[in-house]
């Protein structure tokens, strides 16, 4: 049995990831390829509780370590329980968010060097990388506003713009680096001209490995 496909969805607050995973998981799912829809932080009981300490506000004051490890912490079990076993059995898993957000929020967003985040990432995943990753990108100011309309705001969607503009150049910075495996989607437009374009991408790439 082949090992699944891992594809992965980023970019900034109010981008339209959450919406157009549905969308990505019916065009897999009508391939009658087996998925595991998941997200991060959570995914497992453990993640999901830590999900909650990470995105709310009971402990504003947490400290740029341990909201980095914290964010690892869940992805190990997210991968170990969940992730892992799914592709072994042959399942494709798609994930709202991955290891790119830790690279760009972590990263980009509170300043920890790259090379300290790639240790983890090394420790905690392996060789495990996703397969596919769609980079919804949009202007920082149009994503907050979407979300802002969504719900009130977590324990990111507070900080100011700066630390968006610094986490969507990180995100750019990550597709340039791998122009393979990070496709970038203007998430701009409406969102019937955005899942046009996620479609035609997800195509493209069940013809390759569907
Ligand atoms: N292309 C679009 N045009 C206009 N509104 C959109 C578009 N895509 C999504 N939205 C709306 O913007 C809001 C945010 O979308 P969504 O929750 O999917 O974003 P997200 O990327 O998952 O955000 P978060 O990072 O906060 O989880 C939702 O109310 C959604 O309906
Ligand atoms: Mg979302």
């Amino acid at each position: 049995m082949p090992r699944g496909q891992f594809i992965t969805i980023e970019g900034v607050e109010g981008a339209g990831k959450s919406t157009c995973m549905d969308l990505i998981a019916e065009r897999i799912r009508a391939a009658g390829l087996p998925l595991v829809q998941t997200r991060e932080p959570g995914g497992t009981g453990l993640g999901e509780d830590l999900r909650e300490l990470l995105l709310g506000h009971r402990h504003g004051g947490m400290s740029d370590d341990t909201e980095l490890l914290l964010m690892f912490a869940a992805r190990a079990e997210h991968i170990q329980r969940v992730i892992a076993p799914a592709l072994q059995r042959g399942e494709w898993v798609l994930c709202d968010r991955f290891t790119d957000a830790t690279y760009a929020y972590q990263g980009g967003g509170r300043g920890i060097a790259r090379e300290r985040i790639a240790v983890l990432e090394d420790w905690v995943q392996g060789g495990l990388r996703p397969d596919l990753t769609l980079l919804m990108d949009l202007p920082v100011a149009q994503g907050l506003e979407r979300a802002g309309r969504r719900s009130a705001p977590d324990r990111f969607e507070q900080e100011d713009l700066r630390f968006f503009e610094q986490v969507r150049a990180a995100y750019l910075d990550i597709a340039r680096a791998e122009p393979a495996r990070v496709r970038v989607v203007d998430a701009a437009p409406p969102l019937a001209e955005v899942s046009a374009a996620i479609q035609a991408i997800i195509d493209d790439f069940l013809a390759r490995h569907g």
